[in-house]
């Protein structure tokens, strides 16, 4: 054995891993599950060995001096948050989008009601795959896309899940579900190759930034908020918190998606809700006054 490895505190204690997962809760507002605890304990170990750390307790602070947008905090949450994505999940979600949601728009914009813009976010984006999927359906449904101004904003904790979305590449089983006329207009791909890349026409539209859902964002108002498949991971207290900073955004009339197990009914009440997952922001003010 090395004397660095003699010298590393080998098994961390049940009351560090409490500390570590209420730290994990704080910053992020995920809650570890008592199943997760392996994957937390082995995330550590190696994480003590790349830091060059001797003790848990060391590593715990490091991570409390450092932000999440850290690439610590990155590589720290790697087993303990999941990043599983892929373009056009949830069909009838997508069918919506490109059926209503985007033809609404459009009727809007001809009967001179709006002025040709779209603003989205995609909440805890991971890789990209969601924001990407609305840029396919704004690219193919906005007609002329030219006189429009769309901005598709994907914002994740994680800072390797937005480098990955800035690369705009996907893999066969990420794109598997994308309709095969926007697969062939809007992605390039290599014969033989395993990857799929996304063209200017989307890329044009997305920004990728970290954003941790637990602040407030300071984006302007936008028409679509996608927050799916991360409310899951949180308790009823942190799914409040982040849904009072991500109704602030959406403008009257605006609408949120979620995921359909997300949990939410009762913090969305006052919302026009539609099939557990569409929830439409009021167009009048408290006042009554129509925005
Ligand atoms: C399962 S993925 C969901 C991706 C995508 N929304 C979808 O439905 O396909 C969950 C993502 O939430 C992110 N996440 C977890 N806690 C977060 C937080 N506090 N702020 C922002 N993103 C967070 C994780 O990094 C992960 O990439």
């Amino acid at each position: 054995m090395s004397l660095l490895a003699s010298q590393l505190q080998t098994d961390v204690t049940p009351q560090q891993l409490r500390r570590y997962a209420q730290l994990v809760y704080q910053k992020i507002g995920v809650t570890i599950s008592e199943q997760k605890t392996t994957l937390l304990s082995n995330r550590l170990r190696r994480r003590l060995r790349a830091t060059g750390l001797k003790c848990y307790d060391d590593y715990y602070e490091l991570l409390c001096r450092t932000s999440t947008a850290d690439a610590e905090w990155e590589a720290f949450l790697q087993e303990v948050t999941t990043h599983e994505t892929f373009l056009f999940r949830d069909k009838t979600h997508w069918d919506w989008i490109h059926g209503v949601f985007l033809p609404e728009l459009m009727a809007q914009v001809r009967a001179g009601k709006r002025r040709p813009t779209l603003r989205v976010w995609s909440a805890a984006c991971s890789t990209g795959d969601e924001a990407t999927s609305v840029a396919c359906c704004a690219a193919d449904k906005l007609s002329p896309l030219a006189n429009w101004k769309v901005e598709i904003v994907g914002t994740d904790v994680g800072c390797g899940a937005v480098a990955a979305a800035q690369r705009g590449e996907f893999s066969e089983r990420a794109v598997r579900l994308v309709p095969e006329s926007m697969r062939k207009r809007f992605f390039e791909h290599a014969p033989g190759s395993p990857i799929w890349s996304s063209k200017p026409v989307l890329r044009d539209m997305l920004r990728f930034t970290t954003h941790n859902l637990l602040e407030p964002s300071r984006e302007a108002p936008f028409d679509l908020v996608l927050l799916k498949n991360v409310l899951i991971y949180f308790d009823a207290a942190s799914k409040k918190k982040v849904l009072d900073q991500v109704r602030r955004v959406i403008r009257p009339g605006g609408v949120l998606i979620t995921g359909a197990a997300e949990g939410v009914s009762e913090l969305v009440r006052d919302l026009e809700t539609t099939h557990g997952w569409l929830h439409r922001i009021p167009t009048t003010t408290k006042t009554g006054v129509k925005s």
